[in-house]
């Protein structure tokens, strides 16, 4: 696939972009319009009472940090510019027709849509409730493939599920390791949702406790069919709802992007929003709360630059499918650039060593020191969930023949100054030291 292909693709396509205010969403709607100016309309998808709501959310996204390129690449027209091909529209996938009310605006969106790409999605691993994780990352999910269904002129949807390096997609009963678990059913998991809020407002409890009760309800189903958090839990059951949409006249692509960090270069280097997975872990050191960080020195922590997945994201948009109408694509660094877990964390220390966050501060010599291994287990106790899986797959089942390898191969043709996805030019010590502590620094810690 050539690069000019890939961007004379995009030309004249109407995409619909839902979780549209989100970190990885956002980056794609920059990427798209600025590679591409002549897209002819983005449908971007916020939660909103209604289409002004909607449209002021957009409206102070666009004027954010992240859109500066964009900015003063367009200069004066960019007002005009992001009138012209941004359309925003309130809506919630958690509703049938994606909670769209407008009917010309739907009719609209089911004539012009080439292509649906879906971020969406509850994203915090610990404070979710089942009952809002199932409704946004599964339901969400499907009715996202029925609104897909009814776009007349659809070429393709991208969905973008969460990265656990598998080799094959999963099956309704299979857990993550691939093992077979109890029968499981998305209906009579919506059903015992209901039942469970239900029993929770008979019994009158308050608003904490119902929430605490539904977090606690998520973990106790995912668990029973293996799976370590609500979150990823609801989001295998979105893909695989996602999956068995195909036969349609459409591609349907998903996207497992690992875990995603700050931006390596474009629009500009260290760009990020919001706390996550690693992040805490990284603030937490900065705070001097960690100290060390137990790890087997094999561990690979598998991280990929935001940017990267957006480039694979847009590439897989236009690019052809492998085998079949639906395709896996695997986003993250491990197979390439491994990043090894003890690695990270001295840069972690190197730089809060250099720049303190805290006062007096940390010294060199104080990291990698035992400390009380009760406080350092609580600290630490979401990670170890997350990261025992991801660790023991990346350890034991990686494979040189993944997709993830497929996207790579297929894509490797384009020229990197459009779209640099190839993990082996990250330095890691540099990204970290210079580009992905610094931003977060930056844009999120403040
Ligand atoms: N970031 C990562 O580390 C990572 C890693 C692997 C996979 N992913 C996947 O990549 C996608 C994007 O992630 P992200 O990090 O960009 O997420 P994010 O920053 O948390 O954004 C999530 C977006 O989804 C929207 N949303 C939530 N519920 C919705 C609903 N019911 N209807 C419509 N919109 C809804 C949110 O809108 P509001 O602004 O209204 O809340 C927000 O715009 C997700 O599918 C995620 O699972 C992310």
């Amino acid at each position: 696939m050539e690069l000019n292909s890939v961007v004379k693709s995009l030309e004249n396509q109407c995409i619909l972009v839902t979780g549209a205010t989100g970190f990885l969403a956002k980056l794609f709607v920059e990427k798209l319009l600025r590679i591409q100016p002549n897209v002819k309309q983005l449908f971007l998808l916020v939660r909103a009472p209604n289409s002004a709501s909607a449209a002021q959310r957009i409206n102070n996204e666009v004027s954010g940090e992240v859109f500066r390129v964009l900015r003063e690449r367009q200069g004066v027209r960019y007002t005009t510019f992001i009138s012209e091909k941004v359309t925003p529209v309130a809506g919630d996938i958690s509703l049938e027709n994606l909670g769209i009310d407008d009917s010309d605006m739907i009719n609209k969106m089911w004539k012009e849509i080439d292509v649906v790409a879906s971020f969406a999605s509850t994203t915090k691993f610990d404070e979710r409730r089942y009952d809002d994780a199932i409704r946004t990352n599964t339901m969400g999910a499907k009715h996202v493939a029925e609104f897909s269904k009814k776009c007349e002129k659809l070429k393709l949807l991208l969905h973008l599920s969460t990265g656990l390096i598998l080799e094959n997609p999963l099956r309704m009963g299979e857990t993550m390791n691939g093992i077979k678990s109890p029968e499981l059913d998305i209906k009579v998991e919506m059903k015992l949702v209901s039942e469970k809020l239900n029993e929770l407002r008979a019994n009158q409890v308050s608003q904490k406790e119902g929430m605490i009760a539904m977090m606690e309800f998520g973990l106790e189903r995912a668990r029973l069919f293996g799976w370590p958090n609500t979150y990823v839990f609801t989001k295998a059951m979105g893909e695989d709802i996602i999956s068995e949409a195909k036969g349609h006249d459409h591609k349907i692509v998903i996207l497992r992007p690992t875990i995603v960090t700050s931006t390596l270069k474009e629009p500009f280097p260290g760009w990020m929003e919001g706390v996550r997975t690693i992040d805490s872990v990284i603030l937490a050191c900065g705070k001097g709360n960690i100290r060390c960080f137990p790890m087997n020195p094999r561990t690979v922590i598998d991280v990929i630059p935001g940017a990267m997945v957006v480039y694979a994201a847009i590439v897989a948009t236009v690019g052809p499918s492998i085998g079949d109408n639906s395709s896996i694509y695997h986003v993250g660094s491990s197979a390439k650039a491994p990043l090894h877990g003890t690695k990270l964390f001295d840069y972690v220390y190197n730089y809060f060593c250099k720049n303190p966050m805290i006062s007096p501060p940390l010294k060199k010599e104080s990291f990698g020191k035992p400390i009380n291994i009760v406080f350092l287990l609580l600290k630490t106790l979401v990670f170890i969930d997350y990261f025992h899986d991801i660790c023991s797959i990346l350890n034991e089942k990686l494979s040189p023949f993944n997709e993830w390898l497929n996207i790579i191969n297929h894509m490797y043709c384009l020229k990197e100054s459009y779209f640099i996805f190839d993990p082996k030019c990250i330095n890691w010590e540099d990204y970290f030291m210079n580009i992905h502590i610094p931003g977060l620094v930056k844009y999120v810690f403040k």
